[in-house]
């Protein structure tokens, strides 16, 4: 008998872990929820079966706690996360929450406080950290081959056609036409965080207007990119973007130590990853002073096979092994609720600086009281409510 039972709330992203969860043998999906579903029609697609399904959180969160449901995965919307992980561990369930944690610097302080109130165990579902690349520059920067870290860039570049962000973007007041370009900015920066086990400490942005954008009709914020520079708690500086419709490459990695460097994606080919050194600080046992490592999802072993038919070159799944591992055997994941906190902060604070040319602030440590008291009602947000009212922070820049 399985003895994670999860609920999904959000169906669309959600839908994607449905058949992962059920296909570990330690998960059974016993709910799904959004308020798209055809409930009446019994789930006229057949994607759930015979799972139960509903339109309203409350009452999925009411049949969980009647049916043994422990695990709540958010995938609903992108900056509304956070009210729903406090209800979901006040109703005495662990969270596993789609990105971004929290939508403002209150939320974040809330959910903190939430996890410690409850006891609760909380996983932000970042998956980049582990794609096949990402994995193998994640063990060559373990290995301390590259000596002591002073650099780290990552980039996640998603543009697409007018009527794909169209279709990504339904209804005027959805999250991705209001969503400045610092704001999803886990997938770029979550793997220098993963790979350099480093928190940002301080932040300063730019955002850049895009002219092509301009001709976007479903969304309002037409900046092209926003580009974040942190000041890491191990002295290493980070730069990095959001989610950007820059014309380059899906997504790239690099972390530069004084002895070598890895990166991936850009030129280097698919689950590739390339390790340089200076002349004179290549090992005697490297031939090469820089040289292409193929990464094979077969190196992380029987588990490392079955990761290959998951989405995002894996990443998918080891969220849905990782979180089972925390759950079950206690293990603590890599991004806890105090390195997902410190993620939104760095993505709303970094929007504060795009807005105050490039103004440096420093990101507050939510495990410490003085520091959450510095941001708890602070609700500055750029996301409307679904009338329209509410956004207190434009979501581009000005033209
Ligand atoms: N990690 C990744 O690779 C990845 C990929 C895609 C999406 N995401 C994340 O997943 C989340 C969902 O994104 P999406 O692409 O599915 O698009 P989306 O945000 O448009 O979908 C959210 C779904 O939640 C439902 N929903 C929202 N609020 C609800 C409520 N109060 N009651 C009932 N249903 C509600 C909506 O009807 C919708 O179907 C976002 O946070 C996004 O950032 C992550």
């Amino acid at each position: 008998m399985a003895l994670l039972k999860v609920g999904i709330f959000g169906t669309g992203r959600g839908g994607d872990y449905y058949s992962l969860f059920n296909n570990n043998e330690n998960c059974e999906v016993v709910a799904v929820c959004d308020k798209s579903l055809n409930v009446t029609e019994n789930d006229a697609d057949g994607r759930f079966g015979d799972t139960a399904k509903f339109t309203e959180f409350d009452e999925f969160l009411e049949y969980g706690r009647k049916n043994g449901m422990n695990l709540v995965f958010l995938a609903n919307f992108f900056h509304q996360h956070a009210p729903y992980a406090v209800k979901a561990m006040e109703a005495g369930m662990d969270v596993l929450s789609e990105c971004t944690a929290a939508g403002t610097l209150k939320e974040c302080v809330d959910l903190v406080e939430a996890v410690e109130r409850t006891g609760r165990k909380y996983i932000l579902a970042e998956n980049y950290p582990f794609m096949t690349a990402n994995l193998k520059m994640n063990e060559i920067v373990k290995s301390g081959k590259l000596g002591t870290l002073l650099y780290a860039e990552g980039e996640y570049n998603h543009s697409g056609s007018n009527e794909d962000l169209a279709r990504l973007t339904p209804g005027k007041y959805h999250w991705r036409a209001w969503m400045p370009r610092t704001y999803y900015l886990t997938h770029a920066f979550g793997p220098l965080m993963f790979m350099s086990d480093s928190m940002p400490r301080y932040v300063s942005a730019r955002s850049v207007h895009s002219k092509l954008l301009e001709k976007n009709t479903a969304r309002k914020n037409c900046d092209g990119t926003a580009i974040l520079f942190c000041e890491m708690d191990n002295g290493m500086i980070a730069r990095f973007t959001g989610c950007t419709g820059m014309a380059s490459d899906y997504s790239r990695y690099r972390v530069v130590g004084d002895i070598a460097s890895v990166e991936s994606g850009g030129n280097i080919g698919p689950d590739e990853v390339r390790l340089y050194y200076f002349e004179h600080t290549k090992p005697a046992d490297e031939k090469e002073n820089c040289r292409v490592i193929k990464a094979d999802l077969s190196d992380f072993g029987e588990k490392g096979k079955r990761a290959a038919a998951a989405g995002h070159g894996g990443g998918d799944f080891w969220i849905v092994e990782n979180t089972v591992d925390c759950i079950l055997n206690d293990k603590e994941p890599f991004f806890d609720v105090y390195r997902a906190a410190a993620m939104s902060a760095t993505a709303i604070l970094g929007w504060k600086s795009c807005l105050d040319h490039g103004e440096n602030f420093r990101i507050p440590d939510f495990r410490n009281k003085e520091d959450r008291d510095s941001v708890r009602n602070d609700c500055s947000t750029p996301f409307p409510d679904e009338n329209g009212n509410g956004a207190t922070m434009p979501c581009a820049m000005p033209y």
